[in-house]
């Protein structure tokens, strides 16, 4: 099944906790925390603390996207924060292998992730080492931008070299997402689906949840 992440910058701030335990009610499997710092992208969102207040209250797999410069100063806060995957930005880190053995090390799931006009031959030597691969389908900064179609291939290309390396990472796929685009989305390769606006903007949350998970994936032994 393809699982659904829901981006709690969405998510009504006021009441953050009641937000995401209405996603796990609804069957999402993971939270998606985007953490900006307002270098690396033009936006301040929320920090470790954010998470502490949610973990061990609801059963969301925590999954934290790093959109920050300098990422390995905060890794140790958001793993002891309760952070169960640190997804940092491959254009934020000249020492990406250092940055991936150091995530492994605390104990957390470690995931990378792409600008959009970032091509997948920078993970070509680091491939095996990641739990994560998410390819960004929005500029990273906002919630609520379109969806752009341009990674398509990406990912299809990157479903391609997982099944040909014979590898466990699994692909999640962020930005612009709802119901119209993410069957091309999992056709091309996605296992998770990171949704925002649309779904915190849908007047039917739980049956979009489902809808999503239901997407049937394409026959991977071609
Ligand atoms: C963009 C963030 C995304 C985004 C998802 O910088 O990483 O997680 O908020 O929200 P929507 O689905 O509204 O694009
Ligand atoms: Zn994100």
């Amino acid at each position: 099944m393809i699982k659904v992440a829901p981006s709690i910058l969405a998510a009504d701030f006021a009441c953050l906790l009641q937000e995401a335990r209405r996603m796990e009610h609804f069957g999402a499997d993971w939270l998606h925390i985007d953490v900006m710092d307002g270098h690396f992208v033009p936006n301040i969102t929320l920090g470790p603390a954010v998470v502490q207040a949610l973990r061990g209250r609801v059963n969301l797999f925590l999954d934290v996207h790093l959109m920050i410069e300098q990422p390995q100063d905060f890794l140790h806060q958001f793993h002891q924060a309760g952070a169960q995957l640190l997804t940092v930005h491959v254009e934020t880190c000249p020492h990406l292998h250092r940055m991936i053995q150091t995530i492994k090390k605390m104990g957390c799931k470690a995931g990378v992730a792409l600008n959009p006009a970032t091509s997948l031959s920078c993970l070509e030597y680091i491939l095996d080492e990641v739990d994560l691969v998410l390819i960004m389908s929005v500029n990273p900064g906002f919630g609520g931008q379109g969806f752009i179609p341009a990674v398509l291939p990406k990912i299809r290309a990157l479903a391609q070299e997982k099944r040909r390396r014979g590898l466990n990472l699994e692909i999640q796929v962020d930005g612009g997402i709802n119901e119209e685009n993410a069957a091309r989305v999992v056709t091309a390769g996605a296992d998770i689906l990171v949704t925002g606006s649309a779904l915190f903007g849908s007047a039917e949350p739980q049956r979009m949840v489902q809808a999503l998970k239901m997407l049937p994936r394409k026959e991977m032994n071609v």
